[in-house]
């Protein structure tokens, strides 16, 4: 990258000596037309009403990122949200008042890249973004993790607001874990971008469960279960109990369905079916997903009512609301 950044310097360097800043002006103009030759419109989807994340992701992809770019950009809006509590800054703490965060993102060539229990980080998804691109691993944990932010130049900053740290205090009066379905507990984003070239990437990022216990890593960083993409066939990402949708690897599930001819939709039936036949709890916690295949057909769905999936497709960004298995 930095080698590809000096080459071009010196080429802009070089045509700006012998033929003038006009020549640079050209250089830009076809470098952009290079990125936007693709046909394809570009599609991105996020769990949730993430209405803001989902059009700077829809945004950026119009204006030529690529799809893992579009996806980062996209869901840093709500790790920077200071009012989710469940994601990035002002996510609530783990039972000691510690906010642990976790992400993973996939490209289009099925590079992966995770970040599990981080603190002190805001933009974690970015984070793992370094993992896949900058290190020979996949997955980085706690101190590992921070300190490599530091040194790609993210900033330390104190993740645990005053109002989560308030809802902390009160909480500890109880200390009662029990999660709330579609409330405060999960409301994790998963996006999946599709660029004007047509490729998919994807990111996922969590300040997990609400109070769980110190150390506690759930599916959203795990690849295959928060977030799974095979460019060739599409892609998928979870939200819900992470415990649950681990133990179906969840999100290559769907796109192994996929890849077997069922639609997004069928295939995100599916993979909740398998969560509800295989639960007999599965009354007391929620699992969502949404899907994208190849051709940009997209699908929702979850164990109870009240999950919706954002769309931006040929520049409109709509709410959807998902089908339930528990639907009445
Ligand atoms: N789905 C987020 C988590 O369980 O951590």
């Amino acid at each position: 990258m930095q080698r590809r950044k000096f080459i071009k310097r010196s080429l802009q360097g070089g045509v700006a000596l012998s033929l003038g800043a006009t020549i640079i002006a050209c250089t830009e103009s076809s470098k952009k037309e290079t990125v936007m030759t693709g046909t394809h419109s570009p599609i991105a989807i996020c769990t949730w009403g993430f209405t803001k994340a989902n059009e700077v992701a829809g945004i950026a992809l119009k204006n030529g990122d690529n799809a893992l770019e579009a996806a980062i950009k996209g869901v840093a809006v709500e790790e920077e949200n200071l009012k989710n509590t469940t994601v990035g800054k002002g996510g609530a703490p783990d039972r000691e008042g510690n906010v642990t965060l976790d992400a993973c993102v996939m490209n289009s060539n099925g590079d992966a890249g995770s970040v599990v229990c981080v603190e002190n980080i805001t933009n974690v998804a970015a984070l793992a973004r370094i993992v896949m691109e900058k290190t020979p691993h996949v997955m980085l944990a706690g101190d590992g993790a921070e300190e490599l932010a530091y040194k790609h130049g993210f900033q330390k900053e104190n993740l645990l607001t005053e109002n989560s740290e308030k809802a902390y205090r009160e909480w500890l009066k109880t200390s009662e874990y029990k999660p709330i379905i579609n409330i405060e507990n999960h409301d994790t984003i998963g996006m999946l971008c599709m660029d004007h070239n047509g490729d998919i990437a994807g990111a996922c990022t969590t300040s997990g469960l609400s109070y769980k216990m110190k150390g506690r890593v759930g599916d959203s960083p795990i690849i295959g279960s928060g977030l799974f993409i095979d460019n060739e066939i599409g892609g998928a990402a979870a939200t819900g109990m992470g415990e649950e949708i681990m133990k179906t690897v969840g999100s290559f599930l769907i796109v192994e369905l996929m890849r077997q001819g069922k639609t997004p939709q069928q295939a995100c039936e599916e993979a909740v079916r398998r969560v509800v036949d295989k639960n007999p709890n599965h009354k007391n916690f929620q699992v969502a997903y949404i899907a994208m295949d190849k051709k940009g057909n997209t699908g929702s769905y979850s164990i109870h009512p009240g999950f919706a999936m954002m769309e931006y497709k040929e520049e409109i960004n709509t709410r959807k609301e998902s089908k339930a298995a528990l639907d009445s």
